[in-house]
């Protein structure tokens, strides 16, 4: 061990797990890049106010989360929280919206940052692959977003999630609720601090955990109830789209989100083995962050899915993901010469697409062959003085152990055809 640790609240991704990260994101993101949505990357870090805009200067996200700070120039950056903001600035930086072909419809995969108290599941470092689709209101993409989330959950093979759904209404209807939710907080038994967040972001009230708030919360009104026609129509109709696609949701009036920029849609993917750290993606509508940033108005959608808790909730569920191994051959010299030739051999294999790995350090055959089988190869590949003089190679079957000699010539070509 060295004199450094990972900080606190991040952990190193490291082989043979490392892998199940990845097939994760690769499933996240193969019904996107299915769907018409695009690539796209942008820096790890932002101007603060961005982020204070963007997500919204009462959150926890912003007021204890970010990890901001004043660079040697005097720029006000933090690293990214949340993906959102980002690609929406992107977006408009580079004028996607005028291309005149909307929605826009990106995905993206990365790390982001919170200065949360860490435990499992909850982390200061973590890694989302996350969809937006900006630029149309239209209740058949937020549909379309809920299904392939929906789509990618199911192709690793996980059950036992839950997608909660919920519309917090527009900028019509909102407001009403709002003052009717802090007139009944304004009557309850709550400390300062809530009595301070029920005049600032009222509804963040609804998602306190605590026994004691929850309790005094039945019979709080319900912004389902305050809906104007048209936030109600327009749920309406992602309800029937989802339902139609088989898609099973449970309806929660409760489910508020811990960012600020949402209007409408709003949903939560929650994994039950998860313990009390159970989203393992959310998303929604939020047709107002746009302006909210100095854009023009671009009602879009979007949703993150959590890599770090989507792997928690497989392990969870007891998946093991089908992740055939990665080399396919493994080349075993026996001398100097011989290593000369293999090392010529692998690189061939690799040029033609074999996956091929070769035994590095002058090691014995014994230790050699020990790292082949390690290896996962399907064959490893001997070569000795006496195969060099004439000129074969031995080709042997890790799986069945029978082993057979080929031409140095041929043997490319024989092991293309047999893999
Ligand atoms: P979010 O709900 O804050 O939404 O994060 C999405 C997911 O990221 C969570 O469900 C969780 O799986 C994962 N996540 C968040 N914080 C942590 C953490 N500290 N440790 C481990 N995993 C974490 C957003 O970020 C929105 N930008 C989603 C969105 C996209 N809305 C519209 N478009």
């Amino acid at each position: 061990m060295s004199t450094f640790k990972a900080p606190k609240g991040t952990y190193d991704l490291i082989p043979p797990q490392s892998a199940q990260y990845l097939a994760v994101r690769e499933a996240i993101a193969a019904p996107l890049r299915n769907s018409g949505y695009g690539y796209i990357e942008t820096p790890g870090f932002e101007n603060v106010e961005l982020f204070a805009r963007g997500v919204g200067e009462s959150t926890d996200i912003v007021t204890k989360e970010m990890y901001a700070f004043e660079t040697k120039g005097g720029d006000r950056l933090a690293l990214r929280p949340e993906g959102t903001a980002s690609v929406l600035r992107a977006a408009l930086e580079a004028n996607l919206h005028k291309a005149g072909n909307l929605p826009v419809k990106l995905w993206y995969s990365g790390s982001y940052y919170r200065y949360e108290r860490p435990q499992k599941g909850r982390y200061r470092h973590f890694s989302q692959v996350g969809a937006e689709a900006i630029g149309a209101e239209d209740p058949a993409l937020d549909a379309e977003l809920i299904i392939l989330a929906d789509q990618a959950y199911r192709s690793l093979g996980l059950r036992q999630f839950r997608i909660l759904l919920n519309s917090l209404g527009d900028a019509e209807c909102r407001p009403v609720y709002r003052a009717a939710l802090q007139d009944f907080l304004r009557g309850l038994d709550l400390d300062e601090d809530t009595l301070r967040r029920a005049e600032i972001n009222p509804l963040r009230v609804l998602d306190d955990k605590r026994e004691s708030v929850q309790k005094q919360l039945t019979g709080a009104p319900l912004l389902r109830d305050y809906l104007c026609d048209a936030c109600k129509a327009y749920h309406e109709e992602v309800r029937e789209l989802i339902t139609a696609a088989g898609v099973a949701f449970e309806d929660d009036p409760k489910l508020v989100r811990g960012l600020d920029y949402y209007t409408r849609t709003t949903f939560e993917f929650v994994h039950d083995g998860l313990g009390s750290q159970s989203a393992v993606g959310g998303g929604g509508r939020y047709d107002g962050l746009s302006e909210m940033i100095g854009g023009p108005a671009l009602p879009s959608v979007g949703w993150a899915l959590g890599v770090d808790r989507t792997v928690l909730a497989l392990e969870a569920e007891g998946v093991e993901l089908d992740l055939p191994s990665t080399t396919s051959v493994f080349a075993v010299p026996l001398g100097e010469e011989a290593r000369r030739v293999l090392f010529a051999k692998v690189t061939e294999l690799r040029k033609v697409g074999v996956a091929a790995d070769f035994s590095y350090g002058g090691k014995g055959l014994k230790a050699a062959m020990k790292a082949a089988n390690r290896s996962g190869a399907r064959y490893a590949l001997v070569l000795g003085e006496r195969d060099l003089a004439e000129g074969q190679v031995q080709v042997k079957d890790m799986e069945s152990g029978e082993q057979t000699a080929v031409g140095l010539n041929e043997v490319v070509a024989e092991l293309e055809s047999r893999l």
